[in-house]
């Protein structure tokens, strides 16, 4: 996590960078700052809060410069305070750096440069490097890019740094390993960001920099790149496919709603040119040349964290159902670290929104050493994860800035529908007919996602209202609707921040069954067809301990809604498709609990949407 920009041109780089800084808030919210160079005078602006925050605390500064750098901090060492927020300087102040990541051997360096004479104003890691980068520098009266790469080669850990050197104005140096890092190229300027929302305004041309390898850009040069081992890499230039206006609210009070009203389009987005139910075909380009590997896996393994973790665990109940490959779900982090048993027999799918959540990635690196073949379901066009993967199919589900995800969710879940149907289908697990059937089925969803989004916001807002100052909340559901139910409790508890639990219903007598009284909220998912007769009782279990009952149910439902205190109404569906409809009143029912309690919908406090760090 944290937001870095830099700028390099004629024109003024402090509006560039605050409005960057906006645009990357998602990453972390804690502190930021920038560092401006003009006139051979480095200066360094830093404030505790958000970026307007730092925008209120610049108002009397001159910010004049055509040289800078930014950044959004989400806090690893140090809390969140003005000394820790980057940038950081050199003690020479000579050098201003801004980090993402974490500098893993940063201890061992302070404490030898602390011998050296240096001393340190924060507890950041980011403080070290500089500090290191200067040590070496001076030592050796080496250049600013010479300098930073001798340090990288004796760095451990993860990072993506811009630096400036207040001696050698006109330049700017990055580089990356495990946290992104994007350069726009300009019309003699140059633009650097963590991804490419702070450039696409700017311009369309940008080079991913590839782990391990240093971008200088300098006024009046062309861009030049080299690895940390000092070999010159031909830059790739990329035409960047993405619209400003897909970064703004678009009239929506804030992301998270205009996000979850994307949806019928974004999983329509999912679907296209990979399915066609009149003429009876489901394709996913990515899966083409790997379909024989992957239908004769001995187990499928899919990884992934958070909302993600969610989708996969869908991924599971599809892909067991219609293609009958056992498959296992894993948190990324867990499977990183325990030796996990994993050989060429098995197929990785890892899922990841951003494409950069730092356990996911390391996951795969261990899925690749181990022979697995490793298949990615990725929503970020040309991120670590996308590129690190054999192959995959992107979501297509367009920048989700909400941290909160929704968008992404539907949009993983859709592919993992069609991943299933084509394994089904070439595995000839379903009847030709039932293939049939599920495609017409998963074409209407788009449009029923639409039905819903129409029908419930008003009795939702209405139930939020009746909920919003409760302290504890449990979602039930069975079979594809305990995912959701899972994914609605996270979705309560980011960002409204009111403890809730998702649990298959059947577990609930197994526990949380004891918290259930009049206080107590439950939001009951009951679409299934399947054991329908077992949620009712489940249902009556919840209402004799007195619990406020919130049933999610299909249109038409004659017993569980006459039970309930509250009823939402989806279209009924094909069952395996169930929770790409029932998901969507638990997005918005968090959303207006949240607003109602006044919370920060789209920056919920101690989250960040890109977790680079483990
Ligand atoms: C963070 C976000 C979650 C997200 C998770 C995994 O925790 O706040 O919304 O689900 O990371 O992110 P990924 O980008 O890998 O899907």
């Amino acid at each position: 996590m944290c937001g870095i920009v830099g700028y390099i041109g004629s024109r003024e780089a402090w509006p560039i960078i605050i409005k960057g800084l906006q645009r990357l808030e998602y990453r972390g919210y804690d502190s930021a700052g920038a560092a401006l160079l003009h006139n051979g005078d480095l200066k360094v602006i830093k404030k505790k809060g958000k970026v307007a925050d730092l925008t209120a605390a610049a108002a009397s500064w001159d910010v004049t410069a055509q040289q800078g750098i930014g950044h959004t901090r989400w806090a690893t060492h140090g809390p969140p305070d003005d000394i820790n927020a980057h940038p950081h300087t050199s003690g020479n102040k000579r050098l201003a750096l801004v980090h993402n990541g974490i500098i893993e051997n940063y201890a061992l360096l302070k404490k030898a440069l602390q011998k050296e004479g240096h001393v340190f104003e924060g507890q950041t890691d980011t403080e070290v490097l500089v500090h290191f980068i200067e040590e070496l520098q001076v030592r050796e009266n080496l250049p600013i890019e010479e300098a930073v790469r001798i340090a990288l080669t004796r760095v451990t850990g993860a990072y993506a740094i811009v630096v400036m050197d207040r001696n050698d104005p006109g330049k700017i140096v990055a580089a990356r390993k495990a946290s992104p890092l994007v350069v726009g190229i300009g019309e003699d300027e140059f633009f650097l960001a963590s991804d490419a929302t702070p450039i696409v305004e700017h311009t369309k041309r940008v080079i991913y920099l590839n782990d391990e390898e240093i971008a200088i850009v300098r006024l009046g040069h062309e861009i030049e790149i080299r690895t940390i081992d000092n070999r010159m890499q031909t830059p790739f230039i990329q035409e960047l496919d993405l619209e400003i206006e897909q970064l703004e609210k678009g009239g929506y009070e804030h992301f998270m709603l205009k996000e979850i009203f994307e949806q019928p389009e974004t999983i329509a987005d999912a679907m296209r040119g990979r399915l066609e139910p009149g003429e009876g075909w489901v394709r996913l380009g990515g899966l083409d040349d790997y379909l024989a590997r992957i239908t004769q896996a001995k187990r499928i393994i899919i990884a992934a964290c958070g909302t993600s973790w969610h989708s996969a665990l869908l991924g599971e109940y599809l892909i067991e159902e219609l293609a009958r490959i056992p498959v296992e779900v894993e948190y990324a982090s867990e499977l990183r670290y325990r030796n996990p048993i994993l050989g060429e027999d098995d197929v990785v799918i890892a899922i990841s929104q951003s494409g950069e959540t730092a356990d996911t990635l390391a996951a795969v690196e261990l899925a690749r050493e181990k022979g697995a073949l490793v298949y990615g379901i990725v929503n970020v066009v040309g991120s670590s994860i996308a590129r690190l993967t054999h192959c995959g199919s992107y979501i297509h589900a367009g920048p989700e800035i909400g941290v909160a995800s929704t968008k992404a969710f539907t949009g993983q879940v859709t592919l993992l529908s069609l991943m299933a149907l084509v394994l089904a289908h070439k595995r000839g697990t379903i009847s030709e007919s039932y293939f049939r059937r599920l495609l017409i089925e998963l074409a209407e969803i788009p449009q029923k996602v639409s039905q819903v989004l129409e029908s419930v916001q008003a009795k939702i807002e209405y139930i939020a209202g009746e909920i919003k100052d409760r302290s504890n909340a449990i979602y039930l559901g069975r079979g594809y609707n305990f995912p959701v139910a899972l994914e609605g409790a996270l979705k309560l508890k980011e960002i409204s921040y009111i403890h809730a639990e998702g649990y298959p219903a059947a577990e609930m007598k197994h526990g949380p069954i004891a918290l259930i009284d009049e206080h107590m909220p439950v939001i009951v998912i009951a679409t299934n067809k399947s054991a329908y007769d077992k949620i009712v009782s489940n249902v009556q279990e919840v209402i004799a301990r007195k619990g406020m009952v919130i049933a999610v149910v299909e249109e038409g439902d004659q017993i569980i809604s006459k039970m309930a205190d509250y009823v939402i109404e989806i279209p009924a569906t094909e069952e395996p498709f169930t929770p790409l409809l029932s998901v969507v009143p638990l997005q918005l029912l968090s959303y207006h609990i949240a607003v109602m309690r006044g919370c920060d919908v789209d920056q919920p406090r101690n989250l960040a949407k890109s977790v680079t760090v483990e």
